[in-house]
């Protein structure tokens, strides 16, 4: 199938690609804001940005230079704009609305992940695209990082023969992991808790790594160190009493980008940015283990810890005729020592320059060898793994460079999000969950076959 860029600049030679967003929070302010207006100049403007914070939207147009119109509602945007794209950056549970009306409005859509909350609203998703003709990208910046293309690459070269199982971990550190519970992240309405938040990026590696789809999960998960689980709470940490003796207390007046974005604009809307990591509001977990059946036989074990010491991952394939194993931080297992309550201030900039002398391996066992091999690719710090970066290249420079079907579109945004909906069902339904209580989609073997 053709990216929609493809046909855009077959049709409008020279011109530049007209964006709209909705949304101007920090990504949308960075990422698909300055970034694209320092990286990607010369091929893309901006013809309008909207959010409901006026305060926010105002300051994000300044902050971004730019002179197009600005509107505090999305229904009189895509009356007014002419666009080649909406980008939405908005909170995760009104992606859908925004998807949906820019649809119906006759635009293609370029949506942050996860591409909605629940199953009724990623229906409707799937149908508003089908009948609009137009097309969603989801924007799966991880699978773009150099990282996650070598294993891709490895994958699907059979390096390992036939993959039969997977344990994949992910931990989020005390400084990272609690952000997610000082804001809207932490209702279930809003996020629709980090099984889907946080673990789309996760379940969309998998399913593409894995060139298959998910047919059921079994989950457990739990809320029991944020939130209800803590003697004293406040309601933000600005002039909080417990500030000597909570270590969580965050200090937002530090960073002026978040002044600006945020404590000058709360009287506009109430969003208070550095909530209580303690507050009883908070309804969703902070440990989440699952097992994935997937629809090509490979079993998959996974967990998600919100209150490491350290941040990081690790996943192994098992194979019929060996292993695969890579991992990305983990302290004893890498050479340089990294300051955890910067990592990911680092990880969130755009900074796309490898670190000096550090690689990521991957290591490749066979079945009865006698050593493993080594893979290596350059460690990209900054813009999740160097992915931001690359995805955005292959949006709006390169759209047919597409390797291994890296770019995404509804069909991997609602399978990603369907596993953690079906976590979370499980959770509450103390019992497996098949993929097609959810969905009409039926899930395939093979991602490609027709
Ligand atoms: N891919 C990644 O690695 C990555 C990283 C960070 C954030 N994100 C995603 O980007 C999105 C934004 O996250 P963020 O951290 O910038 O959040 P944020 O809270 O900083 O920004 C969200 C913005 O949406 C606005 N908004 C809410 N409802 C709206 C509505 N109905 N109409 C218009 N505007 C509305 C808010 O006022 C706010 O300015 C989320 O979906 C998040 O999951 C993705």
């Amino acid at each position: 199938m053709l990216h929609p860029f493809t046909s855009f600049a077959a049709a409008n030679p020279g011109q530049k690609i007209k964006l709209a967003l909705v949304g101007t929070g920090s990504r949308g302010s960075s990422l698909w804001g300055k970034t694209i207006l320092t990286e990607f100049k010369d091929v893309c403007e901006f013809v309008g940005l909207c959010d409901i914070n006026p305060g926010r939207l105002a300051y994000v147009k300044s902050y971004m230079g730019v002179t197009c119109p600005t509107f505090t509602n999305i229904d009189v945007m895509l009356k007014e704009v002419k666009a080649d794209y909406i980008i939405v950056t908005t909170v995760d549970a009104t992606h859908d609305e925004m998807i949906v009306k820019s649809l119906n409005a006759g635009f293609n859509v370029i949506t942050e992940k996860p591409m909605t909350t629940d199953e009724d609203k990623c229906r409707k998703i799937l149908e508003a695209e089908k009948k609009s003709g137009k097309k969603v990208t989801v924007a799966f910046n991880y699978r773009h990082s150099v990282h996650a293309m070598q294993l891709k690459e490895l994958l699907a070269a059979n390096r390992v023969g036939k993959i039969t199982s997977v344990d994949f971990n992910w931990y989020l550190n005390v400084h990272h992991g609690a952000d997610y519970f000082r804001r809207w992240h932490g209702r279930m309405n809003k996020g629709g808790s980090l099984w889907v938040h946080k673990a789309t990026h996760h379940f969309d590696l998998l399913n593409w790594w894995l060139n298959s789809e998910p047919v059921e999960v079994s989950a457990y998960g739990s809320l029991e160190h944020y939130g209800k689980n803590n003697a004293f709470r406040g309601t933000k940490c600005r002039g909080c009493e417990h500030k000597p003796n909570c270590k969580f207390h965050w200090d937002i007046m530090a960073n002026k980008q978040n002044v600006n974005l945020y404590v000058n604009n709360e009287q506009h809307d109430g969003y208070i940015r550095d909530g209580c990591v303690w507050s009883n509001e908070i309804d969703i977990f902070d440990k989440m283990s699952a097992q994935i059946k997937y629809a090509n036989g490979v079993l998959v074990n996974y967990s998600l810890t919100t209150y490491s010491p350290y941040e990081g991952w690790q996943i192994a394939f098992n194979g019929m005729k060996g292993r695969i194993e890579t991992w990305e931080d983990i302290p004893y297992l890498q050479k340089t020592k990294v300051d955890e309550e910067k990592r990911h201030a680092i990880e969130m900039s755009n900074a796309d320059d490898a670190i000096k002398g550090e690689v990521n391996e991957i290591l490749a066992w066979d079945n009865f060898g006698k050593d493993q091999e080594v893979y290596t690719t350059p460690k990209i710090r900054g813009g999740h793994g160097g992915g931001d970066i690359r995805m955005q290249k292959r949006i709006f420079v390169d759209p047919n460079d597409n390797p291994h079907h890296v770019m995404a579109g509804t069909r991997d945004g609602a399978m990603s999000i369907l596993i953690g909906i079906a976590a979370r069902k499980s959770i509450a339904l103390n019992r497996p969950v098949k993929i097609s209580e959810l969905t009409d989609l039926v899930p395939k073997a093979n991602r490609h076959e027709v």
